[in-house]
């Protein structure tokens, strides 16, 4: 029995211009999705299953230059909310190509699991950065860029968060987007055509946060992230990608002093996923999501990538 496991993904910044070959900055974190593969004569599976096999398996045997595949039987258990910027499809693509690979006594290799994990993310969804499967495959704070279809810059950074900045963090599950990220993505692709300057000024802008977001997490400055975080959130707000109800709970926050943002494609009508929020003051924060009742959860953040469970 081979148990395999992969943290989730928060966009720290970046998302969207991220398509358009500008930086972003990835987190994983510490929800973890768990795939258990093992030698089986008669594994069953369910629709879900066969669906994700559908997708898995076809990229297996082509890069290892094989036509079947030995039965196995697949568990996958996950503590990330599905479609909610999480990376649950990232997640789940690495953790079954990894359990599937070493299952298949193909030497661990976290390039190779990577680059096949993208193929698989490109099944889900259409024409996707590579920033999802490389931050959940590598773990830790990823700076990422996609230079063009063939090359992506990857760099796993040498600092994570420092505590000073990671414990002031709230989660808050805004609820699953109607769209998914293929149809948000879709969205921008589509104003990028009505509207070039809206969408120039947004990725000029969003470059420069971004840079600027770099020398802020390594040296753990609480005001300059709450400037770059209200800033990033109000640039994504230009493009629409976030909903008026999940605007009106972000202002909330900013008016007692804190910041919030979307964190992945975001939604245009209903509930954006999940909300990144951060006050330097967390109490104030906390207060505010209680007594406005809204769904959160806090988790570690910057945490171990792929790995083998022992
Ligand atoms: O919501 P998610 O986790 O699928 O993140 C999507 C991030 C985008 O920048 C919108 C798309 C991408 O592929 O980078």
């Amino acid at each position: 029995m081979i148990k395999v496991s992969a943290p989730g993904k928060l966009h720290l910044l970046g998302e969207h211009s991220a398509v358009y070959g500008k930086p972003a900055i990835l987190t994983s974190v510490n929800l973890r999705l768990t795939v258990t593969i093992s030698a089986s004569v008669n594994p069953v599976f369910n629709r879900e299953l066969i669906q994700l096999k559908k997708i898995i398996e076809p990229i297996i045997k082509k890069q290892l230059e094989i036509e079947t595949l030995p039965n196995y039987q697949l568990v996958i258990s996950s503590q990330i909310p599905i479609g909610s910027g999480l990376g649950s499809s990232a997640a789940v693509c690495a953790a079954y190509i990894g359990a599937l690979l070493c299952f298949l006594e193909v030497k661990w290799d976290l390039s190779l699991i990577n680059r096949l994990s993208y193929e698989a993310e490109k099944v889900f969804q259409g024409n996707p950065s590579g920033g999802d499967n490389s931050t959940v495959v590598y773990g830790g704070l990823v700076w990422f860029r996609k230079e063009s279809v063939d090359l992506k810059l990857i760099q796993p950074l040498s600092f994570t968060i420092p505590s000073k900045l990671s414990k002031k963090f709230i989660f808050i599950n805004t609820g699953k987007p109607k769209e998914i990220t293929a149809d948000m993505v879709k969205l921008v692709r589509e104003l990028a055509k009505k509207k070039p300057k809206v969408v120039e000024k947004f990725l000029a802008d969003q470059e420069k946060l971004v840079k600027e977001l770099l020398p802020t997490i390594k040296e753990g400055n609480e005001q300059e992230f709450v400037r770059i975080i209200r800033e990033g959130e109000r640039n994504l707000e230009t493009i629409g990608v976030v909903s008026k109800t999940v605007r009106s709970m972000i202002r909330k926050i900013e008016a007692i002093g804190g910041a919030a943002k979307i964190s992945g494609a975001g939604g245009k009508i209903g509930g954006a996923g999940v909300v990144l929020t951060f006050h330097p003051d967390k109490a104030k924060l906390l207060k505010l999501i209680k007594s406005d009742n809204l769904p959160y959860f806090t988790a570690d953040l910057g945490v171990e990538g792929l790995k083998i469970e022992s």
